[in-house]
């Protein structure tokens, strides 16, 4: 819903205007990491219950910062690249490498992410699964689980394809099915597709940031055919080795009661608010103990620490007051952003 306010509108009401000008704040950034912690490593943010170092993070959420590197290194267990975190989405994002099976007609393998008994699973809403190769079939199994369906897909070949998208020719991807609840760890295997002759010993299977992966799909698959179908020998390429996955968490009711305020704060007894004052929980896929926490409407920040909800709201309650018996939209009050608060203030100057 948009909540600006004609100009004119607010000419009309220029005194009132004027009264409440002194009440107009600016949104103050809140505390992103605990008092005495780093708040990023080579540029990317560190939010609690994140951290780097002894008393600086939320436990299973511990995190290191290798600055022998130029430009330092976020790391998540062991030496697992760490490209950014971000706490409304609850994702972190790693930079993994992706598997090669060279000459061989068959591979069991696994992926798993860096600490499988910590909060961090593959994100299946937003990762894909993708194989390169010819005359393949991958497999993507969700590993102990009972019911183990896979997502498979698979790629043939005619001749030595020049490959530009991955549509099952020398190159196949599938979205990763879900279970209902994402998983840390995967078994992936790779055969040949039966029916399919042709000597093809290259693949390449990953999981990977589907968004990243749409931007560059055409690339990483011309480069691949160029490096094995041989149809662009003249051009030096090289294709990535290293892709980056979308990790998801979620906290737990019981595992991680220090971040939460456990008394009710709404009607329903399982509306619990977070370490932050405004801001709340939820619980996600019906689990109730299974949670994720959010700044309340109008506010911004980090929900996990004590007041890192900071409101973006530019008027006080006592001048919203006064403006919703003038005018609506009443929900002037709430949640504006800074162009919003920019035009506003323009208009009271005026
Ligand atoms: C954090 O993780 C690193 C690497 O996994 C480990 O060496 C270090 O001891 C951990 N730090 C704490 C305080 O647990
Ligand atoms: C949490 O906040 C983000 C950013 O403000 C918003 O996009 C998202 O929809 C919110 N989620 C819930 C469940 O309210
Ligand atoms: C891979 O796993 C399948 C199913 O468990 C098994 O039948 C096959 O022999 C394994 N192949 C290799 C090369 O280990
Ligand atoms: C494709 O090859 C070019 C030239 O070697 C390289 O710069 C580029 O990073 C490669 N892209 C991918 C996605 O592999």
């Amino acid at each position: 819903m948009s909540t600006a306010v004609s100009s004119r509108r607010l000419a009309t009401i220029g005194v009132i205007g004027a009264l409440t000008l002194q009440f107009v704040a600016s949104a103050t950034a809140g505390p992103i990491a605990l008092p005495g912690c780093p708040e990023n490593c080579g540029g990317v943010q560190v939010p609690y219950p994140f951290g780097i170092g002894r008393g600086c993070f939320h436990e299973g959420f511990n995190l290191t910062c290798d600055e022998a590197q130029h430009p330092a290194k976020l790391l998540l267990g062991d030496g697992v690249e760490v490209l950014d975190i971000s706490l409304p989405d609850c994702t972190v994002r790693i930079q993994t490498k992706i598997s090669w099976v060279e000459y061989a007609a068959e591979f069991n393998g696994s992926w798993s992410v860096p600490a499988p008994d910590g909060p961090l699973m593959v994100s299946t809403a937003r990762n894909s699964f993708v194989a390169f190769g010819c005359n393949v079939l991958a497999k993507l199994i969700p590993y102990g689980t009972v019911l183990s369906y896979a997502s498979a897909c698979a790629a043939a070949c005619v001749n030595t394809p020049d490959v530009s998208s991955c549509s099952g020719v020398g190159c196949c991807q599938t979205s990763i099915a879900s279970l209902g609840s994402d998983l840390p760890w995967y078994g992936i295997q790779v055969k040949h597709l039966e029916g399919e002759t042709g000597n093809y010993y290259h693949r390449a299977v990953f999981i990977v940031d589907q968004d990243w992966f749409s931007r560059v799909e055409a690339a990483m698959a011309s480069n691949f055919s160029a490096l094995f179908f041989g149809n662009r020998f003249h051009e030096k390429v090289v294709m990535v080795d290293s892709v980056p996955v979308v990790l998801e968490w979620s906290l737990d009711l019981i595992r991680d009661a220090g971040l939460f305020v456990l008394s009710p704060i709404g009607p329903q007894s399982s509306d619990f608010r977070c370490l932050s004052s405004n801001s709340f929980s939820y619980t996600i896929i019906g689990n109730y103990d299974r949670r994720r926490c959010n700044c309340s409407h109008g506010y911004e920040g980090n929900p996990y620490i004590a007041d890192g909800c900071q409101g973006t709201e530019i008027l006080t309650s006592a001048s919203c007051q006064i403006f919703t018996h003038v005018m609506e939209p009443a929900s002037m009050c709430l949640g504006h952003t800074d162009a919003h608060q920019r035009k506003a203030s323009r208009a009271f100057q005026a």
